[in-house]
């Protein structure tokens, strides 16, 4: 089948994701303060190489060249994120001029080419100074990050319409307070569990701010979904599934689509009643305009005795011997297909856009220029298997590449290169790869 951009229809929405840390770099200047990701990639091991974001993509610098970098590849839609404490150093209080004068410049130039910024208020960088009174634990956070979206929605909502609470809630709250490999680094259920109900809160609560200034915006939130599988048909492995679903799929959805926390499949996840007050039923539940969805592979999960609350567990990629990116995930491009009818089924779901898909290859610069075509067939492929989603009947209505640049990946440092543009981090040259301008020329068509 050839993909063309056309069999969409002429309302989808197609462009670019980006998150601050992972391409912003001048982590403490101008004013800026910094952040959980910018003090715990100073601590000894924790990120691939010791490696941080303190330069990364010099975004910051050079946004200008990379704006029309991605003009001239005719990307459209820019989804990108504020850092907090760009433009609220101490995360409350006084605002900082200059943050705030960078993203003005940053939306005025995207319109200015005839690209629509799509702005994500939170993506996983607290500011440090709220992490110091107790961060996503502290329920106090959704009055802070109120204040936060208030301030933006003031700053450029004369500009921006469309806008996304938080990126992946699940994640943040499982690798940051769960599993300590992500920042800030905490590490325990009741940890997992505050954050995962301030989170849950901080993205209705922040969704009702913008709607309550700017009446005729577009807002979503966003969610890491995956397709899951039990490893066999055996009951044991069934189950293991079915509660992997409720942690990977189901535990922040459900709350903000009014259903409540999932939790007769795992009981220990009934201990998150010790953080909820009355009404927070209510305050839980937003109608979104859109969902995000963002999917990269799929789960295969089995029944394992070994892990404590859970007695399920991933059976890794590597170990089925299937084909890898770079992350270890396994090419699986289909799983975008289950994913958008899995959540398009819940009752009363407002339309999806995928807002990240992507994967992460070993590029290399041969003469000058970056030949992925791993990429390219990966990229292909799912964006076939949205529009075999879309014609049967889901709504869905973007599609977003996760990435533009090369970045920094968080934990995995540089080495997992997700870019449609290669970046050499030494001279902070760009190059656009065969996928940046197999993208190039998909969204190039005329309908
Ligand atoms: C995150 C991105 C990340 C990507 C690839 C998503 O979970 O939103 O920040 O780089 O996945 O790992």
């Amino acid at each position: 089948m050839i993909l063309t951009k056309d069999s969409f229809g002429e309302d989808f929405i197609w462009g670019v994701s980006t998150a601050a840390y992972q391409i912003e770099g001048a982590h403490d200047i101008h004013g800026k303060g910094l952040s959980i990701w910018d003090t715990f990639v100073k601590k000894k091991n924790k990120i691939f190489k010791n490696q941080h974001g303190d330069i990364a993509c010099d975004f910051y610098n050079r946004y200008i060249a990379d704006l029309h970098l991605m003009h001239s590849l005719n990307i459209r839609n820019y989804r990108f994120s504020i850092a907090w404490s760009r433009i609220l150093p101490q995360g409350t209080g006084e605002a900082n001029p200059s943050g705030i004068d960078f993203y003005n410049k940053l939306i005025d130039l995207s319109l200015e080419l005839g690209i629509t910024p799509w702005i994500t208020l939170y993506h996983w960088d607290l500011p440090h100074a709220l992490e110091q009174r107790g961060g996503w634990i502290n329920r106090e956070v959704t009055d802070w990050f109120a204040d936060y979206v208030a301030l933006c929605v003031k700053h450029f909502g004369d500009r921006v319409k469309n806008w996304m609470v938080l990126n992946e809630p699940a994640v943040f709250s499982a690798a940051g307070y769960f599993f300590g490999v992500h920042a800030p680094g905490k590490k325990g259920i009741d940890y997992f569990l505050a954050a995962a109900h301030h989170a849950s809160l901080a993205q209705a609560k922040g969704a009702r701010i913008i709607k309550s200034i700017q009446p005729d915006s577009t807002v979503g939130t966003t969610f890491s979904c995956s397709h899951i599988e039990p490893f066999t048909g055996r009951e044991k492995d069934i189950l293991a599934a079915k509660k992997a679903d409720v942690l990977l799929n189901r535990f922040f959805i459900e709350p903000l689509l009014g259903m409540g926390y999932p939790t007769d499949e795992i009981k220990i996840l009934r201990r998150i009643e010790k953080y909820i007050k009355h009404n927070d039923e209510n305050e839980l539940k937003f109608d979104m305009d859109f969902i995000g969805v963002q999917n990269y592979t799929r789960e295969i999960i089995r029944h394992s005795l070994f892990v404590p609350y859970l007695r399920a567990k991933i059976v890794s990629a590597k170990s089925r011997k299937v084909e890898l990116t770079a992350m270890n995930w396994e090419v699986f491009p289909e799983s975008i297909y289950h994913v958008l009818k899995k959540f398009s089924a819940y009752p009363n779901i407002p339309p999806l856009i995928v807002t990240e898909n992507g994967a992460a290859f070993p590029d290399e610069v041969v003469n000058n220029q970056v030949d992925d075509p791993k990429r390219v067939q990966y990229l292909q492929s799912t964006i076939a298997q949205v529009l075999r989603a879309k014609q049967e009947g889901v709504q869905v209505n973007g599609y977003f590449a996760w990435t533009f640049l090369d970045n920094f990946e968080w934990a995995e440092g540089y080495h997992p290169r997700f870019g449609l543009v290669y970046v050499d981090f030494e001279t902070q040259q760009r190059i656009v790869k065969s996928s940046g301008h197999w993208y190039a020329d998909l969204l190039k068509q005329k309908i």
